[in-house]
């Protein structure tokens, strides 16, 4: 069932799990997720970016959503625009049939990340459809930033508060540590889940979402060097902090390079195991089975969200 976050937030908030949000961009990526979806009874949101959109094609993806959702009507489904860069693209997501869009204004100043926002809910709350907005910035380790700058691009808990009442927006994306891709750190994985706990208090109904939420799985990383890949020195957020930000409020969990390294590990040894393999149906075949595999250990292990369908 094709569904906006409302409901399964509302779940996430009253016990305590997380919902995992998958980027798409092929048909692979998809069904691996929705399968994992079914086989663990969870609810899930499939996001999209705007250059995913226009690598796969917006008609081509929302066709693909509602074959899945056919498949599963018992799966609370919910497409989402992952990293919205303008009202634009968001209002052409919502036209199109999408159930949630991210506006992400967070590159902006505060007034102008609100004003953008607040246009984006007008639109999309007119027409059902709820809205993630940003407030913070996510760094990565090449931004190789002082402390003191580091602690300005964490969000303010007091600015969470004013955002989300003049803006009107349903959850919010935070900074506490996170970045995109897969070199998040450079020595110990640690997020300030004590700038969390002081935002859970300032917007406690408002549902919290973690960008940059891979695990960057080692086996995956070593999978794709074993195969002849070469992604030295990656690291990501282990699973034990994921689940306790699962159960500290965090509401939307946000993961692409994980299936990223998922479904080229996946190539990657059907390649060098079977050098005579030239049908894709059997590597990418392969790499649907071991997204499907990756998204039910998240599922079952990490977020706790099986059986909350
Ligand atoms: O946060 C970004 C997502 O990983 C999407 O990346 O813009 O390359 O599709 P992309
Ligand atoms: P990762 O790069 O950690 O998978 O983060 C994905 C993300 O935040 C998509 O918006
Ligand atoms: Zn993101």
């Amino acid at each position: 069932m094709l569904v906006t976050t409302k409901e399964m937030f509302e779940k996430s908030m009253k016990e305590g799990f997380a919902i995992g949000a998958f980027n798409i961009n092929n048909l692979e990526i998809m069904q691996g997720i929705v399968d994992a979806a079914a086989e663990c009874k969870s609810p899930v949101i499939l996001q999209a970016s705007s250059s995913a959109i226009k690598y796969a094609r917006v008609n081509y993806l929302m066709k693909m959503i509602e074959a899945a959702t056919e498949q599963y009507p018992e799966i609370p489904i919910v497409m989402h625009l992952d990293h919205g860069p303008d009202f634009e693209t968001a209002k052409m997501c919502i036209d199109n049939g999408f159930t949630s869009v991210m506006i992400d204004g967070s590159k902006y100043d505060f007034e102008e990340n609100v004003r953008l926002t607040k246009q984006v809910v007008d639109y999309a709350h007119s027409k059902g459809v709820v809205v993630e907005a940003e407030l913070g910035k996510l760094a990565g380790i090449e931004d190789d930033v002082n402390v003191e700058a580091s602690d300005a691009m964490y969000t303010d808990p007091a600015q969470a508060e004013e955002f989300v009442k003049r803006t009107g927006c349903d959850s919010l994306a935070i900074a506490i540590g996170t970045s995109h891709g897969a070199y998040k750190f450079k020595g110990e994985a640690k997020l300030r889940f004590d700038i969390l706990k002081q935002i859970k208090e300032r917007i406690p109904n408002t549902p919290i979402v973690l960008h940059g939420a891979s695990t960057v799985i080692p086996e995956l990383v070593q999978m794709c060097n074993k195969y002849g890949g070469d992604i030295p020195g990656a690291k990501g957020v282990p699973d034990e902090i994921l689940h306790e930000a699962s159960v500290s409020g965090v509401s939307k969990i946000n993961v692409d390079t994980d299936l990223r390294l998922a479904m080229t590990a996946a190539i990657r040894k059907t390649f060098v195991e079977e050098p005579n393999a030239f049908d894709p149906r059997k590597y990418l075949g392969n790499a649907r089975e071991l997204i499907k595999e990756t998204v039910k250990h998240k599922m079952t292990d990490v977020f706790n969200s099986c059986n909350k369908a």
